[in-house]
Formats: structure tokens, sequence, C-alpha cells
């Protein structure tokens, strides 16, 4: 984008709007900062699905979740679209819902034609009540509780099997009338480099059963009478720009594909997972969806025509690149604080409650000012959240206009793990979620209230005064 100032002036926040406006090549959206139909209007305000921003604050309230319609439903639509042109067999792609589980969310994804990956009973529940037919529901997890095991199989959902245990408890419930369609996730070994808390396909890893037990694992599944292994899963991590981990773990999945059919099981899925990285600042630079997707379905239709082995119907399962860009977090200014030749300080309403990434991963964000859109960045002000913690930063030496309070300050790509990760600690309540289109605006959550934090408490009768 270029900058629309002189030289030696700092850029706007226009330069964060999507590097192709008013073109017909859609980009993916995991390789913008903002949605997809972000722009700047004749007020100089920050507009997205042709709603101004401002004055959605002013309506619903701050902080507010703004989703983008018109991002979700490509981002869904590049997936699906990718591998129906790179494979050559069925594919399925699943939305990992744990990236944002709500109705609204798991509905779009289900209109776009995808299934929905589940790891609780919880998102299960979600996901039953947004319409997702069970059969494209799947459940992982790797402590899943009886009661969780139950509402999956009488709902019929697909169970990716994480542990012995829990093969050993599917075992115990599964009965003729209660057969269990399940995939085996397991282990690949394989390293990538991203935040150690989001890598998951390392050996050292709480998920997935030991590539070791491989043999055990197959033979004691090929004796089970009334669960009907059809698949092997597999995640490597999350958030990851390079592509190799992806094909080795695609070669890895078809050796062990062709191994289960040694055991007479009949593997007719793969799950590869998800994990494709999505740009929060400038310099990240992930590759798009298509350019994720390709190499995956040529390691795997190369892997099985060497093999001779039939392909295998591909599912794969991403979370964050699929609903991250679609979203940003409304906040307003409130107090500021200048400690001379330290540091620079805002507060916004919201904070660690709301997006729990920085504190969690010391996650990066960029933010423009939303009723500011032109104003060139002279400031150099570390955003805080208004939480009791000192460690509550929302962005640390963030580049903005002169702000003062009462403005709109909008942090990008809060989409995946924001509010699924949010809490109400401080007993702040959770903001609202909005969806936007065609200029319109619709609650898809609604802002929580003192009332709504008061609901689980119980005073025992004799702490009543
Ligand atoms: N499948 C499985 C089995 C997973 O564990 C995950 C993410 C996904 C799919 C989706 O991965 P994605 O496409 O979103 O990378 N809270 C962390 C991320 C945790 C990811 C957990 N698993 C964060 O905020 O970065």
């Amino acid at each position: 984008m270029v900058s629309t100032h002189p030289a030696g002036v700092q850029d706007s926040g226009s330069k964060y709007l999507p590097q192709i406006q008013n073109n017909q090549i859609e980009t993916s959206p995991n390789q913008e900062l903002l949605p997809l139909t972000a722009s700047i209007n004749s007020k100089d305000h920050l507009a997205i699905g042709g709603c101004d921003v401002p004055e959605l604050v002013q309506q619903f309230g701050s902080p507010l979740y703004i989703v983008d319609e018109a991002t979700l439903r490509a981002a869904c639509r590049q997936y699906r679209d990718s591998f129906q042109r790179y494979y050559q067999g069925e594919s399925q792609v699943l939305y990992a819902s744990k990236a944002w589980s709500c109705l609204a969310i798991c509905a779009i994804a289900h209109q776009e034609g995808l299934g929905i990956d589940v790891v609780s009973g919880g998102e299960l529940h979600t996901a039953l009540a947004a319409g997702v037919s069970p059969s494209k529901i799947y459940f992982h997890g790797n402590n899943k509780s009886r009661e969780e095991l139950v509402l999956a199989i009488t709902s019929q959902v697909n169970i990716v099997v994480d542990n012995w245990y829990e093969l050993e408890t599917l075992v115990k419930i599964a009965s003729p009338s209660q057969p269990v369609r399940i995939l085996l996730r397991l282990t690949p070994g394989i390293e990538c480099h991203t935040h150690e808390y989001i890598r998951t396909g390392h050996l050292d890893s709480k998920f997935g059963f030991d590539p070791n037990q491989l043999d055990e694992v197959f033979t004691f599944v090929s004796k089970q009478s009334f669960l009907n292994c059809v698949g092997v899963h597999a995640h490597i991590g999350s958030q990851i720009f390079e592509r190799q981990p992806h094909r080795d773990l695609a070669a890895v999945m078809v050796q062990w594909l062709t191994k289960a059919s040694t055991y007479g099981l009949n593997i007719t899925e793969l799950n590869v997972g998800g994990g494709l990285g999505i740009k929060y600042t400038e310099s990240d630079d992930p590759p798009s969806i298509e350019e994720w997707v390709k190499p995956i379905c040529e390691v795997i239709q190369n892997a099985c025509a060497e093999a001779n082995v039939t392909l295998p119907k591909l599912l794969s399962e991403p979370g964050r690149s699929l609903v991250a860009t679609s979203c940003v977090t409304a906040y307003t200014v409130g107090s500021s604080k200048e400690i001379p030749e330290i540091r620079n300080y805002i507060a916004v309403d919201g904070g660690m409650s709301d997006n729990p990434r920085p504190i969690t991963y010391q996650s990066i964000y960029r933010a423009v000012i939303a009723n500011k859109m032109s104003a060139p960045c002279t400031e150099t002000v570390t955003v805080a959240g208004k939480h009791c913690e000192s460690g509550d930063i929302v962005i640390k030496n963030a580049q903005l206009p002169k702000t003062q309070s009462g403005d709109i300050l909008v942090v990008m790509a809060t989409g995946a793990y924001n509010y699924s990760m949010a809490s109400n600690y401080n007993r702040v309540p959770r903001p609202a979620a909005v969806l936007v289109a065609d200029g319109e605006a619709n609650t898809i959550l609604r802002r929580e209230t003192y009332a709504d934090l008061l609901r689980q408490d119980c005073l025992p009768e004799k702490l009543k005064a």
C-alpha cells in the first residue's frame, strides 16, 4: 500500500487496507491485516462490510468484536475450492471451532460446505445447535470424558481417538446398536517453528498415539467389532509459515495408511489437521490458502500413486486462517500516562479478558485509530488493557496518530483464539460481537451484563445478610 503522506512523515492507518481493492482478484484473507471489505469512508473512518466502525461502537457498545462475513466466507471458499482444484479424490474441510465456537460462525462454515472439528462437549453442542450434520462433525481431545463420548456416540459424530484410555472406554460403550466411527490421532514426530505452546506434532506432545505403537494400535482396533476405524489424523501445530512440515506430514500419513491395510483396516480418510499461519504484522509472510493446500494434495497423490493405494478422502481442519482476519476488535481509548524518557501509555476499555494472546504467547498485534484513518502515525505508544495486571498490554510500542480519550482503537486479526479464550478476569463482562455485511450489522454474541456475571453465583443461606 502506497503512503499518501510526504516523505519523512510516517504512514497512516491506510497502509493496512487490503492490498488489492476494487479488483476482481480476491486475496487470501490470511495474507491481509484487515478484513477484505475494509475501506476508508468520506468521514476518514474505517468501514468494514459497508459499516462505519465508530458508528458500530456507538450503536453496539465498546469493546466490540466486528466480524466481516465476506472475509470469513472467502476463506471458507478458498479452502474448499483449492482442495477441489488440486485433489483428485474426495475432500472435506472442517472448521476447527476451537478458534471461535459460536452459533453464527459454525452456521456460516456449515453453509459454505465445511464440517466442524470440535474438542469438547460444549463445542459439540454448539456445532449441533448450529445445524451441522453429525456426519460432518469430528470430535477431538486428549481426555474426553465418558459423558462427552456418550454424547458424541449418541449424536453419531466421528470420534478422533487420541489414546489407549479413550480406546478402551469406547470399547466399553460401543455396541451393535451403537457402533462408533473413529479416526486415530497419531503423533508424527515432525518439528515446526512456532511457539512451544502451540506445537503439537513433535514426539514430546500430550496429543495422540506414539508412532512406535502403531502396530499395537492397529492390531487392537482391527479386532474390535463395534469400532469402525476409517481414518488417521495428525496435527503438527499452529501459526506455521513453512510448507515443508505439512509436506512431510502428508508423506508420513500415506505410510500409516498403507501400514493399516496390512492389518486389514480399510482406512479411507486422512486428516492433515490445520496450522496455516496468518499475518499479524507487516513482516509476517504466510503462504496463501491455495499455496498451503496445493503441495499437501500433490504429496498425497504422488505417495498414493507410488504405493498403489486408492486416494483417501482428504480432510483438513484449519481454524486460525479461516476466521482470524475476518474480525477486528474495537476499543475506546480512555486514560493515558506519560513517563518522560521512558514510555507513553494509552489505556483501552478491554485487554487480556477479551484477548489473552499477548499475555499468553507474547503475540504481537497491529492497530489503527478508526476515526483518524489518514492521520499520520506520529506517536509511539503502548496500548494497555484495563485489567489489574502489569502484563495486560495489548500492544507494546504501537505506531499511531496522536490519540485522545474517546478515539476508537481497532486491533486487527482478532477472530481466532480471542473470544474463544476470553475470560471474565476482574469480572469484566465479555464484549458483544457483530457480523457485518453490505452495510448491515447483526449481533452474533450479546454483550455480557453484570447480571450474567452473577448467573452462576450461589449464595448459601448462612451467608445471606
Ligand atoms: N486441529 C487440531 C487437532 C488442533 O489442535 C488445532 C489447534 C487445529 C486443528 C487448528 O489449528 P489452526 O489452523 O488454528 O492453527 N490458542 C493458540 C492456538 C492453539 C491451537 C490449538 N490447536 C493461539 O492463540 O495461538
